[in-house]
């Protein structure tokens, strides 16, 4: 996919955790555009960027790329100064939010906020949602939904808000695809297709452990070699790295007050697990140890 074909020539990108360094990386490196990225923590962005090298150096390593590319992908990703903040993403044609992990609750709000709403909200209060300008600014708020880790996982979910225009989502779509990405495309609903369909998936094998019906390692083992999932739920559930059971309850709980269905309500399991701060990986005890 050429440059010109999704007509995004330079691109911001809003948080250097996990998801902003991935989203980064693929840009910079599959969609060879420039990048500019800001994390409110020069640490993060520090740590981001060291996250990168060693994914760059790998794939260089394991003969995927050349280290020319290596180098061309890694110059071509800009870190704006924590003193510019915001204010530094400048002339970019898109800006992508990915702010850091270390705010879990973010992605329980996000798993059910609609991407209408926070289009909406982008259209400064002076402005009438429903004037020329109003739509303008609206039009432009798209969801694009990456997968975690970014580099290996081959999704991007779009989804439109009823403002998005037709024009920027088709650039989203092309985007997202010249970033080697497959795409699909989900209604503003709770959770789009790929929470409505994981979250009740996890919570049905919480609840299979909870009601004896199987040990944590025969739930994994079952959908793993039965069903040839890369990971069992229970290893899933927790495996986003900072993030744990108590953002998975958060995101569930979110769905469940949304939508009023019944599929996202979570378990007790879940429920007393975060009671006692049992929180997975993130802290060493969760349905396995750590
Ligand atoms: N970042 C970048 N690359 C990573 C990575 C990370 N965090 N973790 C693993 N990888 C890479 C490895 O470097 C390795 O790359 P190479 O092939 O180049 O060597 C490759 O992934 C495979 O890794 P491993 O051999 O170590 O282990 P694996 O075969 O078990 O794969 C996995 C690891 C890709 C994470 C795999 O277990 C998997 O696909 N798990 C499921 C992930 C998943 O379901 N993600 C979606 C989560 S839901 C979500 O993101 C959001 C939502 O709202 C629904």
């Amino acid at each position: 996919m050429s440059i010109v074909a999704h007509n995004i020539r330079k691109i911001g990108v809003m948080g250097a955790g996990q998801m902003g360094t991935g989203i980064a990386l693929v840009s910079a490196l599959r969609a060879k555009v420039p990048v500019l990225l800001y994390d409110r923590s020069p640490e993060q962005t520090t740590k981001g960027l060291a996250f990168v090298d060693k994914l760059l150096e790998k794939d260089v390593n394991k003969g995927r790329i050349q280290s020319i590319d290596a180098k061309e992908a890694k110059d071509r990703i800009q870190v704006v100064g924590h003193e510019e903040g915001i204010k530094g993403m400048r002339d970019v044609d898109m800006v992508i939010e990915a702010v850091s992990e270390s705010l879990p609750l973010k992605q329980a709000i996000f798993a059910s906020i609609s991407i209408t709403k926070i289009a909406a909200s982008a259209v400064p209060k002076d402005v009438s949602a429903a004037s020329e300008e109003g739509k303008k600014i609206a039009g432009r708020v798209v969801g694009l939904h990456f997968f975690n880790p970014v580099p290996v996982m081959k999704l991007v979910e779009l989804i439109s808000a009823l403002q998005t225009t037709p024009d920027v989502l088709n650039r989203a779509r092309s985007f997202a695809v010249a970033c080697g990405k497959e795409v699909t495309t989900s209604k503003d609903v709770p959770g789009f297709v790929s929470n409505a369909l994981l979250m009740p998936f996890i919570n049905e094998a919480i609840m299979c452990l909870e009601k004896g019906i199987a040990t944590k390692e025969d739930i994994d083992t079952t959908l793993k070699l039965g069903m040839n999932h890369p990971m069992g739920p229970l290893q899933l559930v927790v495996f986003f790295g900072s993030i744990g059971l108590d953002t998975c309850l958060a995101i569930q709980q979110t769905l469940y007050e949304g939508t009023r269905d019944s599929k996202y309500r979570p378990s007790i399991l879940l429920e007393r697990m975060v009671d006692a701060q049992w929180y997975g990986k993130k802290n060493g005890k969760g349905f396995y140890e750590y």
